[in-house]
């Protein structure tokens, strides 16, 4: 059929939020998501990453199957949905379920009540993917639950509260009861103390009858309507969406190069991401051939458009229905299918699409070809069945299926007597993340013997597609299952499929490693079944490997959270102390929480791309834009010329740039940007601004490139203590080490972002963003526009996560939007895109410490010598001030009586590094730690006991003679030994790594002394503006950021308790140059404090003003008296001011009084590990908590979860990639890996020490948003006690170094094995150590 012929409906008819929506003009390359938020104002669902792999764009999706008459309900991300996809479908999103002014659902109740939201940015997409579950199960189990939340990603949180919330619709349906009820019984008893941080009577109930329902005119459509082809035209486009194979066919055999879509899981992020374009796309989701689910005799045939979810369900329900000699390719498919993408993926996600497009990182087809499953091709020329393993005869470019053919349906066979079928992956996550290597395998036997008659091995990740083992398979038969035949299978497996040592990841070793670690496994299990089978002939396994076999599962984690009560003699209306839900929570859960992006565009409104440079040092020579300017939309194109005023600022020597001018010094430097009508159109043109380079040398991108090159930004910091060289003479023991620690990406959930509309008089301009810091970026924008400062107005409402990143990355980012807008003398809209932001940004300091340690024999450590360097990129930006921050908290928890210890930060051509939460402890402290272990090892003391022996005690002073009282640091580290019942679980976990061989557990206490303060006294200044109205209601400001971290919360609490008023009266609107003049960055855990005494200075100055009136008329309520003061010309407005805490460092002398006071911490955590992949699975945490008196406890204790699990991501998960040329491979959520609900500690504990006071900080609370995110760090060394405790079984060499992050890789490397050194004979180290860029 021709495509004139092929005419259908150009009006596309869909539903959202049961408002029927009809599309004259349906482009099939716009994604639902930009559709939502763009032409529907529905912002609620929100942008995240745009590649599936993040969760916030999640929506529900429902549909009505007329045969059947049945309505189905999924999740599903709308950044990947093509809305040409839709057709005859109901979309619910945020909106959707309920609001502010309509009444608000469940879900969105209990999650802002919970403390669920902290920036909020998540917060959407977890309700969503919550709702979904809830409409498919209103009684869900706990692993749905979890199940459910898999493809959500949230920075902020841990999860912990979110899973709280999730728990109260669960029933526990072991014992009926709700999880939370237990939780309740368990932790009730102490006294003083309180465990609830919400009160589940508070909660609507679930209502199931109350839901939206699946609109009527859907149902009747579907119904009778006959089908007909669909053709939608875009701009580039065409959409075929026909209804018959005959069709199909007649489509596939004139556009043979056009992609068959069904999920867009592939094709989608290819045309994003990839560059690549379509002109013409056939969506053949209509078609019933491809939808069929046929048990059949010998198997299961089951339609090449079925989804993922689909196949998952149909393969469980034959699991349970037939024999399980019949199942066993079902349960090993199922077993893939359970960890494969989350949810939403799945939902959507094809079972042809994931077998046709061949993807190295298939977890299917390993086990679909090696479970001998058939696939039927159909086109023109005819059907035929194949097996699925002749797609990979020859590597990708087989052409098994010609471009014409159609994968109709797939049959999965029945397993036979005598068969066994196992599949495997190893992921970067256990959930969501495309697995490092994937495996399937099957053996048959002559039947009654272990004599092999077949056997098959595939793997995916080895290749460039799904490889097979061919010539070991075929030598292999006749062999009996036994040690010979291991020992061979594992040289002819290694020989046979060898790994390019270029794959861009650079886990050669490791990929290889888990080849034949996959294969022992698959060893041990056909061995174990075997004796299942006929216990008389076939012994099994050994008993301490058994749970080798059981892969490690998500389970809803335990968490208990402990806080001193607030005084009974506290007033009830005072807030102060309690657990107050976050002022936006039920907003963030509605979605009406406006974040940039989100406000209204502008008439006449441009939108920015960027323009970076794809070289890491290079000269300017030409930038061509003339192709650009010609691509439609394009409005102008911005470069450095365009800027009126200041284009470089020069903070210290070397200078932060806005656009390059005539080198560029890193990837990802900004060169120009387009402005364009729509972001589609300014990233089209800005693809096709062409920039030519000279090359210069040299390329510095490492640490150790630039200590050869002597590069660094200056000064270089030193500090020095006792008399260390003396000391080193006078020891027992010396011992020298070097640990590396890769950058960490901020990973905020709302991406840099920018809205700049120029008033079009005198020059001024408003510009909302997202920052830390809008008086800086009002500093910037008019040193830039060659303005003064009076003329730009920077507004935040809210920011969607920052942890540091949002300062003078934002600020660069509003200067080259200011510059569009004044250029243009249009509103200017720049979002960058997660790719561009985790390019461009920067993030956390990749760092390397370089230690020589003097200690006792009986754990006194006493002289330390130290060199620390961070990698500060290309620009200073505060790489410096991360370098002295690493120098003045190294010491961590412990006296060192001759210390002497040196920072560096380099300068090198990767994009300029910044701010992270923690600021350069977490590394220096991690170097600490990591010394502190291996003198225990040395020693053969524990480490807690050279913890113990070293920590500060008494009054002491630090190396930089600043004086402390560490008396709560000895509580919480004997508090966290208590509630952790550390030594019970030591003595259990000895018993435990007794008997298991491939499993261990490991177990670690780690203090922490965390100094609070800003250095200097101007920057820590702050001041608040509170205004009463005359009908009593209070409006309050202050120049602190909601960043997630409840800070208007809190100060609305310190508003409410200093005038006496219920919370309710006070409103906070937006921080604004406007009302708050030069306000320091929300930074360094001082949001709270300084504000906090601005706030309440404020509040003092009107209640002193108001005490006349009130002392008149005290039985008086409060709206009297302010009326009373309005008529008697008493001033209803008040700034208040704090002008900060004192503070010093002289750096010469190297002594000073740099901070204002200490926090003290304890975590223990206890983990398992599986020597044979690396994999590992937090067990539980128990942290123990100084942070004075809470303002907040849920906020507070929301910060200590959500910073800790960050230090867990920092510490042993997320991995920054780099090409040897400077080239930033990790640019989403897909490649890099932030922890997820999987990766939270089963249990999960968190107490405030009680009785703690603080005379510096307002009401004794004291600033924690960064200090939880070091403790991460006691899963680091828990993993290391589990690494030893392998190592000392097998006799290994007793020191070892364990770079951060510990990755699966890192610890299969460390736990070596006849395996590994089948691989390299040398303890091999990771490859991919950030430093160690490799090959590409
Ligand atoms: C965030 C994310 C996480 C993921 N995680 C995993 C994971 O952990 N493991 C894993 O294995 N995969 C994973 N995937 C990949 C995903 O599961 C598969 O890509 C998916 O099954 C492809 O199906 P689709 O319908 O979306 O394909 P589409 O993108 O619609 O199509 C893909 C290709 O297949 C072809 N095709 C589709 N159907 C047919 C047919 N019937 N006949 C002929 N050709 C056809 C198309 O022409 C196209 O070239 C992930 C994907 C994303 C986006
Ligand atoms: S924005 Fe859709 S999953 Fe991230
Ligand atoms: S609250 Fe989840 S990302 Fe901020």
């Amino acid at each position: 059929m021709s495509q004139r012929e092929a005419v259908g409906a150009e009006e596309l008819i869909f539903y959202v939020n049961g408002r029927k929506i009809i599309e004259k003009n349906a482009d099939p390359e716009q994604m639902l998501l930009f559709y939502l938020r763009k032409r529907l104002r529905l912002t609620g669902t929100k942008y995240g990453c745009g590649g599936g792999g993040c969760g916030a764009c999640t929506v529900m999706i429902s549909t009505y199957e007329p045969t059947s008459k049945k309505i189905r309900h999924y999740s599903a991300n709308a950044c990947l949905l093509p809305i040409c996809s839709l057709y005859g479908m109901a979309v619910t999103t945020v909106e959707g379920l309920g609001s502010t002014k309509t009444g608000i659902h469940p879900v969105q109740e209990r999650l802002a009540k919970c403390h669920g939201s902290q920036c909020g940015f998540c917060t959407p997409g977890m309700v969503m993917s919550i709702y979904t579950l809830l409409r498919n199960h209103p009684e869900p189990t706990s692993e749905q639950m979890t199940a459910a939340l898999a493809g959500n990603l949230c920075r902020c949180t841990g999860y912990r509260p979110i899973l709280d919330a999730c728990k109260t619709f669960c029933k526990n349906k072991e014992n009926g009861r709700c999880c939370m009820d237990q939780q309740e019984d368990l932790f009730d008893k102490e006294e003083k103390v309180s465990v609830r941080l919400f009160s589940l009577d508070e909660f609507q109930p679930l209502d199931p009858t109350q839901e939206l329902i699946f609109p009527p005119e859907l149902m009747r459509m579907a119904e009778n309507q006959s089908k007909r082809t669909l053709v939608f035209h875009g701009e580039r486009m065409m959409w075929i969406s026909p209804i018959s194979l005959d069709e199909l066919q007649d489509l596939k055999a004139a556009h043979p190069k056009a992609p068959l879509v069904v999920g867009n899981t592939v094709v989608g992020p290819d045309m994003k991401f990839r560059g690549v374009f379509h002109p013409v796309v056939i969506a053949p989701a209509r078609i019933p051939d491809l939808n069929v689910v046929e048990c059949k005799s010998d198997g299961l045939t089951v339609g090449a458009a079925c989804s993922l979810s689909l196949v998952k369900d149909v393969l469980g329900n034959a699991v349970s229905e037939l024999p399980e000699e019949k199942t066993k390719i079902f349960y090993a498919v199922l077993q893939q299918l359970r960890t494969l993408g989350g949810e939403q993926i799945r939902n959507i996600a094809s079972l042809g699409g994931n077998i046709v497009s061949r993807k190295s990182t298939s977890d299917l087809n390993p086990i679909l070809a090696a479970g001998n499953c058939m696939l039927n091709l159909a086109s023109r020329g005819g059907k035929r069945w194949i097996p699925l393993s002749d797609i990979f005869a020859d590597g990708v470019g087989n052409n098994a299926i010609m471009p014409e053919e159609i994968l109709v349906s797939v049959h999965i066979p029945h397993s036979r007597k005598g068969e066994y079928v196992s599949a495997f992956r190893q992921a970067p996550r256990r959930e969501n993340a495309l697995p490092i290597i994937s495996a399937g395998m099957r053996v048959l036997f002559e039947e009654g013997t272990d004599k092999i008659k077949d056997l098959s091995i595939f793997y995916g990740g080895a290749a460039s597609t799904t490889i097979c083992a061919k010539q070991t398979c075929r030598t292999l038969i006749g062999r009996y299952w036994n040690e010979q035949m291991l020992d061979e299978a594992s040289r002819l497996i290694l020989n046979e499929i060898t790994l390019p040592e270029s794959v861009w990841d650079g886990k050669v070793k490791y990929k290889k490693t888990l080849i034949v670690s996959f294969f022992y496994r698959f060893f041990l299990e056909v061995l174990q079944s075997l004796k299942t089978m006929d216990p008389c002939h076939y012994p099994g396994i050994p008993v301490e490997y058994e749970s080798v076999l059981e892969d490690f599962r998500t389970k809803m984690p335990q968490s208990i959270q402990i806080y001193e009560d607030v005084a009974l003699s506290q007033s009830p209306q005072d807030p102060v102390g309690r657990p107050i839900m976050h002022q936006s929570g039920i907003k963030h859960a509605t979605g009406e929480a406006v974040y940039i992006d989100d406000i209204p565009s502008v008439d006449g409104e441009l939108f920015l791309a960027v323009v970076t440079s794809s070289r890491a040092h290079a000269k300017i020579v030409t930038v061509e834009t003339s192709e650009a300017l010609k691509e439609p939309g394009v409005f102008d194109i911005i470069t450095a010329n365009d800027v009126p005023a200041m284009n470089e600022f020069h903070y210290s020597d070397d200078p932060e740039i806005i656009f390059a001018r005539d080198k560029v010094i890193c990837v990802g430097q900004i060169v120009c940007a387009v402005a364009a009508d729509s972001y589609a159109h300014a990233k089209q043109a800005a693809a096709k601004v062409k920039i030519e380079y000279e090359v210069l040398e040299p390329v510095i991108l490492t640490v150790e490139d630039a200590i050869k090159h002597n590069s660094f930004f200056e000064p270089k910091r030193k500090l020095e203590q006792g008399n260390v060289d003396k000391a080193f003479d006078t020891v027992d023991h010396t011992l020298e080490g070097e640990i590396h620690i890769g950058g960490q990406e901020h990973f905020y959930m709302e991406t840099q972002s920018v809205l700049v509309i120029p008033k079009g008089e005198d020059k001024e301009m408003d510009v909302f963003v997202s920052t830390q810091h809008p008086a800086f970026i009002q500093e910037m924008v008019a040193a830039s526009l060659g303005v003064p400062a009076n003329r730009i107005m920077c507004h935040v409402k809210r920011v969607g996560g920052a942890f540091g990143g949002k300062l003078l990355k934002a600020g660069l980012l509003a200067s080259v939007a200011s510059v569009a807008a004044n250029k243009t003398s249009r509103a200017v809209r720049l979002i960058l895109s997660r790719g561009d932001d985790m390019l461009i940004t920067g993030g956390r300091h990749p760092f390397i410490g370089k230690y020589k340690v003097g200690f006792m024999n009986d754990g006194r450590i006493q002289a330390v010598d130290a060199k620390y360097y961070v990698n500060g990129g290309c620009t200073p930006d505060e790489s410096v001030l991360v370098a002295e921050v690493s120098l003045l908290k190294m010491d961590n928890a412990y006296k060192i009586p001759n210390l002497r210890c040196w920072a560096y930060a380099c300068k090198t051509n990767l994009p300029s590094n910044t701010a992270f939460r923690g600021f350069g402890f977490p590394q220096s402290g991690l170097v600490t730690e990591t010394w502190i272990t291996e003198v225990a090892e040395q020693t053969g003391l524990s480490p807690e006991k050279v913890r113990e022996i070293n920590m500060y005690k008494e009054d002491e002073q630090t190396h930089f003679k600043q004086k402390l009282d560490p008396q709560n640091l000895m509580r919480c580290w004997n508090e966290c030994m208590e509630k952790s019942a550390y030594h019970n679980r030591r003595t259990a976990i000895e018993e435990f790594n007794k008997q298991n061989y491939w499993k261990k557990k490991g177990i670690a206490i780690v203090p922490m002394k965390f100094p609070f303060g800003l250095g200097s006294r101007y920057l820590s200044q702050a001041a608040a503006l509170v205004h009463i109205y005359t009908d009593g209601s209070v409006l309050l400001t202050h120049g602190g950021i909601e960043l997630g971290q409840g800070i208007h919360t809190k100060m609305i609490q310190v508003a409410s308790r200093e005038l006496n008023i219920p919370m309710s009266y006070i409103h906070f609107c937006e921080t604004s140059t406007t009302t708050v003049p030069n306000a320091c960055a929300s930074v360094g855990s001082a949001g709270t404090d300084v504000n906090g005494m601005a706030v309440k200075d404020a509040c003092q100055t009107l209640l002193k003003r108001l005490q006349p009136i009130i002392n008149k008329n005290p039985k008086g309520n409060w709206n009297d008296w302010i009326k009373e003061a309005f008529e008697q010309s008493v001033s209803l407005s008040a700034t208040g001011y704090f002008r900060g805490y004192d503070a010093n460092m002289d750096w010469e002398k190297g002594e000073g009084r740099p901070f204002t006071y200490f926090l003290y911490g304890t975590a223990c955590s206890e983990v398992e590990i599986n020597c044979l992949t690396g994999d590992h699975k937090n067990l539980r945490t128990d942290i123990v908590m100084d942070i004075g008196c809470s303002i907040n406890p849920a906020v507070d204790i929301g910060q200590i979860e959500g910073a800790f699990v960050q230090g867990i991501g920092l510490y042993t998960m997320e991995e920054l990639k780099y090409s040897p040329e400077g080239v930033l491979h990790t640019r989403g959520p897909d490649q890099y890996k932030i922890p997820a609900v999987c990766d939270i500690p089963e249990q999960f504990n968190v107490s405030l020490l009680s009785s703690s006071q603080n005379l510096y900080a307002i009401y004794s609370s004291k600033g924690l948003g960064e200090a939880g995110l070091f403790l991460g760090c006691s899963v680091f060394f828990a993993l290391r006690d589990a690494i030893t405790s392998v190592r000392n079984e097998r006799g290994l060499k007793k020191t070892f170094t364990l770079n951060s992050p510990l990755t699966a890789e890192q610890i299969r490397a460390a736990c070596m094995d006849d395996f590994t050194k089948m691989i390299t004979n040398d303890e091999y180290a990771s490859s991919t150590l950030w430093a160690r860029v490799h090959e590409t």
